[in-house]
């Protein structure tokens, strides 16, 4: 064990990949798991708030480049599925903890999306704190995870551009348009703010996960990131920050907010968010309705095995 753990920690110290077929602790292959099946569930659940607008997009235009970006999610749920392949846990196993209530995503999804100014605040601020977390995570030490943050870095700038495109459009429509832009930024705001997870000081696991450089940089150094970030593109669009105490610090060049909900978050992390029992409900549904596209794969990768096997 001693060899195979001083290897280890030689490759996390040298800031070197840790692969699937290197000897790591269990522990590191416990937290990644956990986190990567977070992380894939969140890319598929959020699917779900999009995916209601899809019939009632303003524009042909508007609806093609949502139906892009929700392909691109399912997209990102397949990669990061597969990074948890290599860590030997299967994808219906984790699919069943999912539906058994037992697994995470994303809080944010538990939010209903109730007008086309909300899909704008969710590509806009969801997938703009998204992405404040993933580049960081494109330097985490598993190198499957590593390598698909780069995949899906690449595909969240367009998701965080459509989004504030459509952000754009409303703050500068008509009363109502800007009115709707205003509720949808008041309504995601601190969602958004809360997908990078509790106070360094209440993480669970923050330690070990900076110890194993999983993590590389804190949730509170991401989250203020992404309010120095975001807070300008909020006064560009002429709406304001809900937050009475949101001010720059001159000294710090950093902007000052007020605390967070933190039982809103749990209650929400825990199942009693507005939507948590549709996104479920809505995942089982389809997974059953959809359970004839895995065995059609299935028996179609069996079958060619058998021919290729045979020649
Ligand atoms: N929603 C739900 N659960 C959350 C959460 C959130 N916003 N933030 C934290 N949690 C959970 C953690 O999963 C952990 O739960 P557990 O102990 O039961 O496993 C607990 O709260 C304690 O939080 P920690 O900060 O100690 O946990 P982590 O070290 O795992 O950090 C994290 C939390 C920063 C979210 C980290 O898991 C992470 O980076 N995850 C991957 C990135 C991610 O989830 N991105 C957002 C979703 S993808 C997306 O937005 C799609 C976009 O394209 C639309």
């Amino acid at each position: 064990m001693e060899k195979h753990e001083a290897a280890f920690n030689a490759l996390i110290e040298q800031d070197l990949k840790i692969e699937p077929h290197d000897w790591m602790p269990d522990e590191y292959r416990k937290h990644l798991i956990r986190q990567v099946s977070q992380h894939a569930h969140s890319e598929v659940i959020g699917m779900q708030p999009e995916g209601n607008w899809l019939l009632r997009a303003p524009s042909l235009r508007s609806k093609q480049v949502l139906l892009a970006k929700i392909q691109d999610e399912g997209g990102h749920g397949l990669y990061l599925y597969s990074v948890a392949e290599t860590l030997n846990v299967s994808r219906e196993e984790l699919i069943t903890q999912l539906h058994e209530g037992k697994a995470r995503y994303s809080s944010v999804f538990n939010y209903p999306t109730l007008n086309w100014a909300d899909i704008g605040a969710i590509g806009w601020l969801v997938d703009g704190a998204a992405i404040v977390n993933q580049v960081s995570l494109q330097r985490t030490s598993y190198g499957p995870y590593s390598r698909g943050m780069v995949r899906i870095c690449m595909e969240e700038s367009f998701h965080q551009r459509q989004g504030y495109e459509i952000m754009i459009h409303m703050a500068r429509g008509t009363k109502e348009q800007r009115e709707m832009a205003q509720d949808a930024v008041n309504r995601f705001w601190f969602p958004a703010l809360m997908m990078f997870g509790p106070h360094d000081t209440d993480s669970a696991h923050t330690g070990n996960a900076m110890k194993w450089k999983i993590k590389r940089e804190s949730n509170d150094y991401l989250r203020q990131k992404f309010i120095d970030k975001t807070v300008p593109q909020v006064e560009f669009l002429g709406l304001t920050v809900p937050d009475p105490n949101c001010r720059l610090n001159e000294t710090t060049g950093s902007y000052e907010h007020s605390p967070l909900d933190w039982n809103e978050f749990h209650d929400v992390i825990n199942g009693y968010g507005p939507c948590n029992t549709d996104r479920l409900d809505h995942h089982r549904l389809v997974h059953q309705e959809n359970k004839w596209v895995r065995e059609a794969a299935v028996a179609y990768a069996q079958k060619t095995e058998t021919v290729n096997s045979s020649i």
